[in-house]
C-alpha cells in the first residue's frame, strides 16, 4: 500500500474499497502512515466524504482497534447518550444519574471539548479529586456499585478515534458527517449497551449547522447503531442559541447541579427530561411515556437524581460536598458584567462566537495537551425575545485577569444580536429518528 495514491483517490471524489480502509488505518496505527498523510486524507474524506461502504469500513476498524466493555453480568439495561457537541450543553452531568434513577445503568464514556463546542471530562473536571480516568475495572464496578459512571475513553476503547480526535480537534476536521459518526459510533458500540440515545444538534452552534445534514447525520447513526444490535434513536435538539445560561466549565457544573435540584433553566431541564424518557422508553419500549415523564420530574424535584450525582462523584474521588456547597467549584479571577451597547430586543444569541470566546478566556484548548482554566466563560442574563434597555447586563464574563475580560466582554456583545421584532428560533426538541424513520415532534 502506498498511502499517497490512497489519499490521491480520495482528493479525487474517488473511492477506497473495505480492505484499502482497514489497511490504511491499521498501518497508521502501526505508525506506518504517518499525523501528516492521516491529517490530509482526513481533508480529502471532509470535501469528498465516504460512501456507505468506506464508512462500515472506517467504525469496524475503529471498533476493533480496541476492546469492548462487558456487562454481561448486571440484568439491567444499559443505556448512554451521546451528544454530537454543542455549546452550554451540560445535559450529560443531569441525564446520566436522573435515568440511573429510572433504573437503568448508564456507562457513559465522555469525551473532552473539541473545536468550539465544550466537553462533558473537562465539566466534570472542575470538581476537585474527580477522576475521569478511571480503568475499565473501575468503571465497570462504579455503573455496577451507583448505577451510571462518566469517564474517558480508556486505552483499551477504540484507540483509533482518540487518535483522530485529537488530529482532527487541530486539522479543522471535525465538520465531516462520516468522521463524526464513525468517531461517535465506535466508541458507543464498544460500550457493551442494550440501547443508545444521540442528541443531535442543529443550527449555528453545530458541527453540521443544517437541518438536512443533522439528519443525515442521525440516520447515518441510528443505522450504524442498528446494524449491530444496539437499539438506537435520535433527538435533534436546537443549538441555534446555548443550551441554558451558564458557558465554561465550573459554571456548567454549577448550573446542573442547579437542574439536578429541580432548578436551573428551562430550556436545559426541557432537553434533559426529554432524554431521560427517550433513554427508559428504548429501555423498554413498552413503558408509558407520560408516566416515565412524572417519575422523572419528581427524581429531580425531590432531590433523587441529586443524591445520585452525589454518589457518583463520590465513587469516581471527586468532592461531594459541592453539591450541597457550589462554591468549593473553582472560580474565575475577575468577574465583570458585559452591558448592552443599545435598547432593542435580543434576535439572536450565537453560541459559536461564545464556544471560541471560551477558548480564547482559556476554558478551552487551542493545542493538544493544553490545561484549561476551569472557572471561565460567560453566564448569560439575556435569551432571546428579551428586551433590553442600553446599559442593562447581557451577562457575565468569568476570566482570569482583567484584560481577558474585557476581551470577553467585546465576545459576548458581538455575539447578541439587538434589533426589533420577534427572533426566529428553532425548535428546541424538533425531530426523532429511529429505525422506524423520522418524525417530527
Ligand atoms: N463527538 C465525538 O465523540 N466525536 C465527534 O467527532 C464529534 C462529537
Amino acid at each position: 500500500m502506498i498511502p499517497a495514491r490512497l489519499i490521491e483517490r480520495k482528493r479525487e471524489g474517488g473511492s477506497l474499497d473495505r480492505e484499502e480502509i482497514r489497511g490504511f488505518f491499521a498501518a497508521y496505527l502501526r505508525a506506518e502512515v504517518t499525523d501528516y498523510q492521516m491529517s490530509a486524507f482526513l481533508m480529502a474524506v471532509f470535501f469528498r466524504g465516504m460512501n456507505q461502504e468506506e464508512l462500515d469500513a472506517l467504525v469496524a476498524v475503529m471498533l476493533e482497534s480496541g476492546g469492548t466493555v462487558d456487562f454481561s453480568h448486571l440484568p439491567e439495561p444499559k443505556v448512554d447518550k451521546h451528544s454530537t457537541g454543542g455549546v452550554g450543553d451540560k445535559v450529560s452531568l443531569v441525564v446520566a444519574p436522573l435515568a440511573a434513577e429510572l433504573g437503568l445503568r448508564v456507562p457513559m464514556m465522555a469525551g473532552r471539548g473539541l473545536g468550539h463546542t465544550g466537553g462533558t471530562l473537562d465539566k466534570l473536571e472542575a470538581i476537585p479529586g474527580f477522576r475521569t480516568d478511571l480503568s475499565m475495572e473501575r468503571f465497570v464496578s462504579v455503573v455496577g456499585e451507583v448505577g451510571c459512571a462518566i469517564t474517558g475513553q480508556t486505552a483499551e476503547i477504540a484507540p483509533l478515534d482518540r487518535r483522530l480526535y485529537d488530529l482532527r480537534n487541530a486539522t479543522g476536521t471535525v465538520p465531516s458527517l462520516p468522521l463524526i459518526a464513525s468517531s461517535i459510533m465506535s466508541k458507543k458500540l464498544a460500550e457493551g449497551l442494550t440501547a443508545l440515545l444521540l442528541d443531535v444538534k442543529v443550527g449555528d452552534g453545530a458541527f453540521l449547522p443544517q437541518e438536512k445534514e443533522a439528519l443525515e447525520l442521525a440516520r447515518t447513526m441510528v443505522a450504524l447503531g442498528e446494524a449491530r444490535g444496539v437499539r438506537t434513536t435520535a433527538l435533534l435538539t436546537a443549538m441555534d442559541r446555548p443550551l441554558g445560561r451558564a458557558l465554561g466549565n465550573a459554571l456548567e457544573t454549577r448550573e446542573a447541579i442547579d437542574c439536578l435540584a429541580g432548578g436551573g433553566p428551562a430550556d436545559l431541564r426541557r432537553v434533559t427530561l426529554d432524554q431521560a424518557v427517550e433513554m427508559a422508553l428504548l429501555a423498554d419500549p413498552r413503558s408509558d411515556r407520560g408516566a416515565t415523564r412524572s417519575r422523572a420530574e419528581r427524581a429531580l424535584d425531590d432531590g433523587r437524581a441529586l443524591e445520585h450525582f452525589a454518589r457518583m462523584v463520590a465513587a469516581q474521588g471527586g468532592d461531594a460536598e459541592v453539591v450541597e456547597h457550589p462554591d468549593r467549584l473553582p472560580r474565575a479571577e475577575v468577574v465583570i458584567d458585559c452591558a448592552a451597547p443599545s435598547a432593542g430586543v435580543v434576535t439572536r444569541v450565537s453560541p459559536r462566537p461564545l464556544g471560541w470566546g471560551i477558548v480564547e478566556l482559556g476554558g478551552g484548548r487551542r493545542a493538544v495537551g493544553d490545561r484549561v482554566h476551569p472557572g471561565v466563560g460567560f453566564v448569560l442574563m439575556v435569551a432571546p425575545g428579551d428586551r433590553v434597555e442600553t446599559g442593562a447586563p447581557l451577562g457575565q464574563v468569568h476570566a482570569a485577569c482583567a484584560e481577558d475580560a474585557e476581551l470577553g466582554s467585546s465576545i459576548l456583545r458581538e455575539a447578541v444580536t439587538i434589533g426589533a421584532g420577534q427572533p426566529q428560533l428553532r425548535r428546541l426538541v424538533s425531530h426523532r429518528v429511529s429505525r422506524d424513520g423520522v418524525e417530527a415532534l
